[in-house]
């Protein structure tokens, strides 16, 4: 299956069991790859890249890196940068990103600023990647003073969507997934949202990837630079980043946004206990312990403040959110609404 995403520099998306051997198809021969992955998925999925790369007449160069979030940082750009030097890859290259979305925004901010920008190519690993960061062109590091403070739109050249790899995630990382694509049915889809609560886990890989494929398609289209109706994408992702922040990164990105939904439906959604119970099918947490005041003082930190007010993503009904602008002290008050 392909799905196109006409951009300002288009690119599809093609979604099929087994396309990582296929790699080679997505980097011209006679070039070079650095393949940049991380220490989990490095021995399950390393080589086999590289061998589909090589039999297409591309230099491959690995570059493992740590796993976690910690490894979106200026340290590990840094050293993304000197592997690119040592590698010596041109203009004419490319750097594939194969892994979750730590190393999609790591990757492809090393791509976005090498020599003021090389070929990407997408391979995402996790559910998370594959429904939601991998698509959209947006590459980031944080800092310590925030998440995704440094970052550039720079759109994949193409993304290799292999929903086998799916086959070699740890459960946990398969749920974390799991919550944005709820946020993306909750947004734009309300029979995918049907499907996912009916199924859960166990749902169909060759419905939601490409559901969720194309509604992502549809938001970038619309807004390619974020500057308004892309932000819906962000649904649950004011307490979900403050979530993350407050537990120093030791509740994941996905589960953190589960919290961050249950609490937005509670507090303005119809369909909140729906919602509640898609969650929860889906083994996903839907409350924090941390009080809202300190969720309110985290998500303030955040980079979708500008001034005196926050823009919010506001779930009415399921397939029916806006957003709206509220003055930042009356977060923590919303954020208790729906505690
Ligand atoms: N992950 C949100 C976006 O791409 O805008």
């Amino acid at each position: 299956m392909k799905i196109d995403i006409p951009v300002s520099q288009p690119y599809r998306v093609d979604i099929a069991p087994g396309l990582l051997d296929d790699l080679g198809r997505y980097v011209s021969s006679g070039t070079a790859a650095l393949v940049v992955t991380e220490e989990h998925v490095a021995p399950l999925l390393l080589e086999r890249a590289c061998r589909a790369l090589r039999a297409a007449g591309v230099r491959a160069v690995p570059a493992v890196l740590p796993a976690g979030e910690e490894t979106k940082s200026l340290v590990q750009y840094a050293t993304l940068l000197h592997k690119l030097a040592e590698a010596g890859l041109t203009r004419a290259d490319t750097v594939v990103a194969l892994g979750g979305g730590v190393i999609g925004d790591l990757a492809g901010f090393a791509a976005a600023t090498w020599l003021r920008g090389i070929r990407l190519v997408q391979v995402p690993t996790t559910l998370l990647a594959m429904v939601d960061s991998s698509v959209g062109g947006k590459t980031a590091i944080d800092l310590p003073e925030g998440k995704n403070l440094v970052g550039a739109f720079h759109q994949p050249a193409a993304v290799v969507c292999d929903p086998q790899l799916l086959d070699t995630l740890p459960p946990a990382i398969l749920r974390d997934g799991c919550a944005e694509a709820l946020k993306t049915a909750v947004l734009f889809d309300p029979d995918l949202f049907s499907h996912l609560a009916a199924r859960g886990t166990d749902f169909d890989r060759m419905t939601v990837l490409p559901r969720c494929v194309a509604c992502k398609r549809d938001a970038v289209c619309a807004d390619e630079f974020d500057r308004g109706t892309r932000q819906l994408l962000n649904l649950g992702h004011t307490a979900g980043h403050a979530i993350e922040a407050l537990s120093g990164y030791r509740i994941a990105h996905g589960h953190a946004v589960a919290i961050g939904l249950a609490i937005m439906a509670r507090a303005f959604c119809r369909d909140a206990a729906e919602i509640e119970a898609a969650l929860i099918k889906l083994g996903l947490p839907t409350r924090t312990e941390f009080p809202p005041e300190r969720l309110a003082q985290a998500a303030l930190a955040d980079k979708k403040r500008a001034g005196e007010r926050i823009t919010l993503v506001i779930p009415r009904a399921i397939g029916d959110c806006v957003l709206r602008e509220v003055p930042v002290d009356t977060l923590a008050d919303i954020f208790e609404r729906g505690m």
